[in-house]
């Protein structure tokens, strides 16, 4: 390529690059569930705040106003949805199920219907975006003795089949595309990949959530990477074993470090789970739930298929602020050593609450039901940094380790390229984000520096301030110039993938999805296939793609985009080379 196309293929580049941004989703003050309490993110559909759990694959759920009959009900809280007042219609010649809704519940009574609407959120519109409304009051999540009505819908972070959701349409002949939020915002030239990165932090003790679409905070990311294909909703990721472990401190159990695998002692071999934000527990085969309960003071609730902890129990009180762990060992077609998340119990302390029981109520999350599925819901999420790059040519999706409530007091924002399929770790360990905040050996005697006070003050999400000046990329694109000719001289050899998995196997590449990509996408990669037949892309400096922006944060900052992009665009330079 000569030096004036490839001057001009960078300048666009860098100039579409420049309006590019991982784009946060912004979280509620607000606290939801009877399960829970649980975090949810803000949008706004139809001129109305509604706030949903972030983690599913594939349609956004919503509550309609239908739901709640005449006047309010516990759904109202978090806010529901009227399509009356869409103008839109869906005309979606299919139903949703709800199997595919709160997974490892069970649901009965009543439909949902599929429609389009276009939900805001945090100041841009994902236009006809691919819903399930639940509309029938006798739609209700079925316990083993009781039933319960549904809280919040669940908003959509993306599927491994691409962009966007077609169904066929009531009329006939006709096809309904639908969008999915992270598919939609990459093709509409928002974020710089369809891609997600999602913590959803806890209520107690306070930790902020983190949802980007096109990057995530590496400080959410506090350990190894399992990496899977297919969705997350789907069974793919393998439990080898579950322990109980002591991280340090004295032990609250009658061992002094680890349990014996618990899923062997309960007779059960590895399974394979589901990952869902959508839905509350663990749920786990009755035999696993039972070893694991057999170590803790509680006791089996048969009507919700809960443990209840004995709160009059001093083990109950050790337990919970100690430095201990529910933890979960991970294989996946990545990984054939298990990787392990680790469960503090401060977070298996949950507190039920009208309707499921008249007074609150302290329980561990295990949930037994006769449903076939096990399911790792928020009750997990709260220590999982979950992930994808759903690029057609990636299609991968990731779980790690998150850290707890002591974290850098900033966010650091990575961006997600459409061909990255790792993601880097961030700098404190894990151990280390849980200090202070839990009782151990270090601070016995010292009761006042324990538990939540030091959890406190660390709010809402990060924002990260965008906003690369005209005139910084006219600066940058006669650098990038510049660069690139000295570059040209030197005539080095092509660079060294940094990320192993970079390379990908072109016959991977699906032509379909492909047509979706905009313009910008295929010149962007240009410069891979520039490279002869290896096909190898030039490492992104993750790096030097951060963003770092000061975390507190009013929680209304709609139309304004983020920030200091200037660092990004500099390595950019050095990628065209
Ligand atoms: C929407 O319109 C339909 C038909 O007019 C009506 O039956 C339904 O009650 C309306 N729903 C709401 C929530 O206004
Ligand atoms: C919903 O999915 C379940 C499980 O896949 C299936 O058994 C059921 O028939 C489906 N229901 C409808 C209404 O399609
Ligand atoms: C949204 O759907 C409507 C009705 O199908 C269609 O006319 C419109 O073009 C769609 N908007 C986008 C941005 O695709
Ligand atoms: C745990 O450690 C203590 C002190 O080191 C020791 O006395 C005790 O025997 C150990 N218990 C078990 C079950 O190993
Ligand atoms: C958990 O499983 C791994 C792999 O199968 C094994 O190496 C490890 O010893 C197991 N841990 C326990 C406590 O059984
Ligand atoms: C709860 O713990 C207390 C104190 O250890 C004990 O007396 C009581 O029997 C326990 N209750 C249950 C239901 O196990
Ligand atoms: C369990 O959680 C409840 C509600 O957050 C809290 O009041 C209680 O102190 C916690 N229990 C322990 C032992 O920390
Ligand atoms: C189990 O939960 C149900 C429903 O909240 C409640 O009515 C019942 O009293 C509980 N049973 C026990 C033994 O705690
Ligand atoms: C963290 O953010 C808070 C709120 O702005 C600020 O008061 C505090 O000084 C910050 N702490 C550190 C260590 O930067």
């Amino acid at each position: 390529m000569s030096l004036t196309r490839s001057l001009a293929v960078s300048a666009f580049i860098l100039a579409a690059l420049a309006d590019r941004y991982p784009k946060e989703v912004l979280w509620s003050d607000k606290t939801f569930g009877p399960d829970g309490p649980w975090r949810a993110v803000k949008t706004n559909i139809g001129g109305k705040e509604i706030s949903l759990f972030p983690g599913t694959n594939w349609e956004t759920w919503l509550i309609e106003d239908d739901y709640c009959g005449d006047g309010a009900c516990y759904a109202s809280e978090a806010g529901t949805h009227n399509r009356n007042k869409s103008g839109k219609t869906g005309n979606i010649d299919l139903d949703s199920n709800y199997s595919y809704f709160e997974l490892g519940m069970n649901v009965e009574g009543g439909d949902t219907m599929r429609y389009v609407d276009d939900i805001e959120i945090n100041g841009v519109t994902v236009t006809n975006a691919s819903l399930a409304l639940i509309k029938s009051p006798s739609s209700k999540i079925k316990y083993p003795g009781t039933t319960a009505p549904f809280f919040a819908g669940c908003l959509s972070v993306g599927s491994n089949h691409g962009e966007y959701q077609y169904f066929d349409s009531k009329t006939q002949g006709e096809e309904v595309k639908t969008s999915m939020p992270p598919g939609f915002l990459w093709d509409q030239g928002y974020t710089p990949s369809n891609s997600f990165g999602l913590h959803i932090g806890s209520v107690e003790p306070d930790f902020a959530g983190s949802l980007w679409y096109g990057g995530y905070d590496r400080n959410r990311v506090a350990g190894d990477t399992i990496t899977n294909e297919g969705n997350f909703k789907d069974a793919v990721t393998t439990i080898q074993n579950i322990t109980i472990d002591v991280i340090s401190g004295k032990s609250p159990f009658d061992f002094n470090s680890t349990t014996t695998d618990l899923l062997a002692q309960g007779n059960t071999n590895e399974f394979k789970v589901m990952i869902d934000g959508c839905s509350p527990y663990l749920t786990l085969p009755k035999t696993t739930c039972d070893s694991i309960a057999s170590n803790l003071p509680v006791t089996f609730n048969k009507t919700l298929g809960l443990y209840l902890w004995n709160t009059s129990s001093e083990r109950y009180r050790e337990i919970i602020p100690s430095a201990t762990a529910l933890s979960f060992s991970f294989t996946s077609k990545s990984n054939t050593n298990p990787i392990k998340i680790r469960v503090p119990f401060m977070h298996l302390n949950l507190t039920l609450t009208t309707p499921l029981v008249d007074t609150p109520t302290q329980y561990f999350p295990c949930h037994v039901n006769e449903g076939g599925k096990y399911v790792l819901g928020r009750a997990f999420l709260q220590d999982a940094f979950l992930g994808a790059n759903w690029d057609s040519e990636v299609n991968k999706w990731w779980l790690a380790q998150a850290p707890g409530p002591n974290i850098a007091n900033t966010s650091s924002v990575l961006t997600i390229e459409t061909t990255d399929s790792t993601i880097r770790k961030g700098d404190t360990s894990w151990e280390d984000s849980w200090k202070g905040v839990w009782k151990d050996a270090d601070i016995t005697g010292d009761d006042s520096t324990t538990g939540d006070d030091k959890a406190k003050g660390l709010s809402t999400g990060a924002k990260a301030g965008i906003g690369a000046g005209v005139g910084v990329v006219g600066c940058l694109l006669i650098l990038g110039a510049v660069y690139l000719w000295k570059r040209r001289q030197e005539n080095q050899s092509p660079s060294q993938s940094q990320n192993e998995g970079l390379i990908e196997d072109q016959s991977k590449i699906q032509p379909d999805y492909q047509y979706y990509a905009p313009k910008i996408q295929e010149l962007q990669s240009l410069p891979h296939y520039d490279s002869n037949t290896s096909w190898q892309s030039p490492s992104p400096s993750q790096a030097a793609s951060e963003m770092q922006g000061s975390r507190p944060t009013p929680p209304e900052l709609r139309g304004s985009e983020p920030t200091p992009r200037e660092l990004q665009a500099q390595e950019r330079i050095h990628e065209m080379a």
